[in-house]
């Protein structure tokens, strides 16, 4: 799709009344993207989880305040980055009174792109998009990335958005290190800074 850059604004109201797929059913609202609508770097989760569902913004949960700490550690202003989801909505099972994350599936990856992260990506034009996570990576790279091979290093020219020229960086999802066992934490929080730090030094702000 060539024409004109939408503004992240307008691609923001449009996406409140999103139905491309049936996870609007459930969740409580869309959550788009927030952060600066020039940033050279793209942050890409997954979905938003419940607190995000609540609140209407991106990783301001768990998740979030982890990789708020890993951008601090790693020299990066999360306000000069604009931070987004593969999926624009929550994907749970209710048990009990909790709701528990699901997968968003193939479908529901590809609806969610092609209306939204392809657009927002355009609008911006960033220098460097992170993938946080498999389904970020299946979102930006259109295939299964394995995270511990494609880290580390700069994915150069590969991103589905043929329209930008944005290069891809590869690395976990800030929820997986809050699930490694307590004695690898440290490791895997460091192994993710340096992810970040090649971001910096690759798209500096
Ligand atoms: N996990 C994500 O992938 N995105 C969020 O916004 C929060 C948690």
């Amino acid at each position: 799709m060539g024409g004109t850059r939408p503004s992240i604004g307008s691609l923001r109201e449009e996406a409140r009344h999103c139905r491309a797929c049936p996870l609007w059913k459930s969740a409580t609202q869309t959550v788009f993207g927030a952060g600066r609508a020039s940033a050279r770097i793209v942050l890409i989760g997954e979905q938003p989880g419940d607190r995000e569902d609540l609140e209407g913004k991106p990783f301001v949960g768990p998740a979030g305040k982890l990789l708020d700490r890993a951008l601090e550690r790693a020299g990066i202003e999360r306000a000069q980055t604009y931070v987004t989801n593969a999926v624009k909505h929550f994907k749970f099972e209710p048990r009990g009174k909790r709701r528990i994350h699901k997968k968003p599936n193939e479908q529901e990856i590809t609806a969610c792109r092609t209306q939204w992260l392809d657009r927002e990506l355009r609008a911006i034009a960033p220098t460097l998009v992170i993938a946080l996570g498999a389904t970020a990576a299946r979102a930006v790279l259109g295939r299964a990335t394995a995270i511990g091979r494609s880290r580390g290093h700069i994915i150069k020219g590969q991103s589905l958005v043929s329209e930008i020229a944005a290069d891809v960086i590869v690395t976990v999802h800030p929820s997986y290190l809050l699930r490694v066992p307590e004695e690898d934490r440290e490791n895997a929080f460091e192994e993710f800074v340096k992810d970040l730090k090649l971001a910096r030094r690759y798209a500096p702000a």
